[in-house]
């Protein structure tokens, strides 16, 4: 029997103690969709709590919660319905689709960069030249088209009105920018984030919890003034390394990152946006904090080609992996004022930002002005409103339309060139509107809690051991008796209430042997197993394991709130809680 890689190791110890398992296995399961148990969810929650610990709450940053299903419009105006489309190839006996570039990359050892510059033509065409046949049943393959990877669905009972299952949670901090304005009282620069489930209806996933159908994504929407693009923050983080593998060296075929400061990465014009490379920074020490190593995680910035419609420029920040090699963990996208502009359009509403000018600012400008001998006679008792009406529009449009149709509807009134002049006009200019632009770091949830588990799981005299960081572990410390008569599962469960009061997530397990029940505790990475001994009957005190070193000290019952709190909140380390413990 061939031996099982990490991620066979790491499936099957997520199924049996409850951290994940493909959904509706009961029903055989669908590839692409994925349900976090007790364990997983709760590793989960902590992932994404360390993210608004580390992301959102010390830069001040907006959390929303929008809409999973929207209006065909807001897709529409995004470009994704344009855009948002995979390559795909259909077998033409089995009738089983395929990505036509995963097929290639496949069976035919091309990269992905060789695939993603080729129209869907050309890859169908590599297909045919290279006689590859259906991988499942050895047919043909037959027509290949472009597949639509949002689900869509209709809103209401009236099947005319289409909505997508949101890509991302962009388009819902995009859509709602307005408020979000107003929430920040007018002033840029301000975040907002949003964590929640992105919709993609892949053609055909087969990377387990690294590539879902139905996933968690943590869309930061970055707004700033395009004329003030500096970060002030920039000093904390400038002098941090990060492994880039750059575009160009890319394409001259060169694997190895060049390491570069983030300083020298903006001066030597590496990464465009210093607010990008602000998140960049951030984003590996967040990886760090998960339990990636540096060495283990790299930039890769996309081409061209690569690129999604909206970003000028991107880098994904890539995780090595055992069986996957290197995995994208987020995305770094600068999107400029692309979808601002696009909602902008699409639903006639002004999201401009407003910049107050130091001091005000006089200039000449071009306006409508009403004739008004012209205008009396011609519109009597309405003249007024349309007085009102024309002295608004815009000049230029007022020009076009004479030039195009010879008058210009004011509201309900046709008025002709001899009612008004257009003339220049003094004005003072308090400040001037623009469009924001935005940085967007984007984070898959679900493949954190599987890159934090598989960088957790070690073995030590042949046993499994999750060695999560300490904050991240779903269950922070066992309580045991060490057997289950005389009293001590009595004498357990109050110091497992006293525990479970000070708000510590605690398991309480008196099965099998203690061994047994330490070996179950490190193999869900549990940091602290606490156990109630013959002892504890005389003198209040138990024992204190711990989950990496295996050693142990004995405290007093009543100290055990400050010790578990100096060893979980403030990181105190393990080998120091016997000093705590004597003072
Ligand atoms: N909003 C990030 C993405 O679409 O990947």
């Amino acid at each position: 029997m061939q031996a099982q890689d990490k991620f066979e190791k790491i499936s099957e110890l997520a199924k049996r103690r409850g951290f994940f398992w493909p959904s509706c296995e009961i029903y055989g399961g669908v590839s692409g969709f994925m349900t976090f148990g007790p364990l997983g969810s709760v590793l989960k929650r902590k992932i994404e709590d360390k993210f608004r610990g580390f992301f959102i709450r010390p830069f001040g940053l907006y959390e929303i919660e929008s809409s999973v299903i929207m209006p065909g419009k807001v897709f529409e105006a995004s470009g994704h319905v344009n855009h948002f489309k995979e390559p795909m190839i259909e077998c033409s006996k089995c009738k089983r689709r395929f990505r036509v570039d995963h097929v290639l990359q496949e069976f035919a050892g091309m990269s992905d960069t060789e695939t993603e510059k080729l129209s869907l033509q050309e890859l169908a065409n590599e297909i045919n030249k290279r006689n590859i046949k259906c991988p499942e049943c050895g047919g043909d393959f037959g027509e290949s088209k472009q597949f639509l990877t949002m689900f869509t669905t209709t809103i209401g009972p009236y099947s005319g009105a289409v909505g997508y299952g949101r890509p991302e949670a962009a388009q819902g901090i995009f859509v709602e920018f307005k408020r979000l304005y107003e929430c920040a009282r007018g002033k840029l620069p301000f975040g907002v984030v949003q964590i929640g489930h992105a919709l993609r209806n892949e053609i055909s996933p087969r990377q387990g919890p690294i590539r879902l159908r139905e996933f968690t994504i943590i869309d930061i929407e970055f707004f700033f003034d395009p004329e003030d693009p500096r970060c002030p923050l920039l000093k904390d983080v400038e002098n941090e390394s990060l492994r880039l593998i750059l575009a160009e060296n890319k394409l001259k075929g060169i694997k190895e990152p060049v390491e570069v400061t983030v300083k020298e990465a903006l001066n030597k014009g590496l990464i465009k946006a210093e607010w990008q490379a602000f998140f960049m920074a951030l984003s590996k020490h967040f990886l760090m904090k998960l339990g990636v190593p540096e060495d283990k995680q790299r930039f890769i910035e996309k081409l061209d080609w690569e690129r999604a419609h909206y970003s000028v420029q991107g880098f994904d920040q890539e995780i090595f992996l055992e069986r996957w090699g290197w995995v994208e963990v987020s995305g770094h996208n600068y999107r400029t004022n692309y979808d601002l502009k696009q909602h902008m359009e699409f639903s006639g509403v002004d999201m401009r930002a407003f910049k107050e000018h130091e001091k005000l600012v006089e200039r000449e400008e071009a306006v409508v002005s009403p004739i008004l001998s012209k205008i009396g006679p011609a519109f009597k008792d309405t003249a007024s409103e349309v007085v009102r009406l024309i002295s608004n529009a815009n000049p230029k449009v007022v020009k076009t339309r004479f030039k195009k149709q010879g008058f210009y509807m004011a509201g309900r009134f046709k008025v002709l060139p001899e009612h008004v002049e257009i003339i220049r006009k003094e004005v003072e200019e308090r400040g001037k509107h623009f469009i924001p632009h935005v940085i967007e770091p984007s984070f898959g949830s679900d493949r954190m809690v599987y890159i934090a588990l598989e960088y957790a799981y070690k073995m030590k005299e042949d046993r499994v051991v999750l060695s999560f960081p300490r904050e991240l572990a779903p269950i922070e410390m066992g309580v045991f008796p060490l057997v289950s008569k005389d009293g001590l599962p009595e004498k357990t469960k109050q110091v497992y209430e006293m525990l479970i009061d000070e708000g510590f997530n605690v398991d309480y397990d008196e099965s099998g042997s203690i061994g047994r029940r330490y070996a179950r505790a490190d193999e869900v990475g549990t940091p602290l197993g606490i156990t109630i001994d013959y002892q504890t009957l005389k003198d209040d005190t138990v024992t204190i394991r711990d989950r990496d070193t295996w050693k142990q000290v004995r405290s007093k019952i009543k100290g055990l709130p400050r010790l578990l709190h100096a060893f979980f909140r403030y990181k105190v380390e393990f080998r120091d809680l016997g000093q705590l413990i004597k003072s």
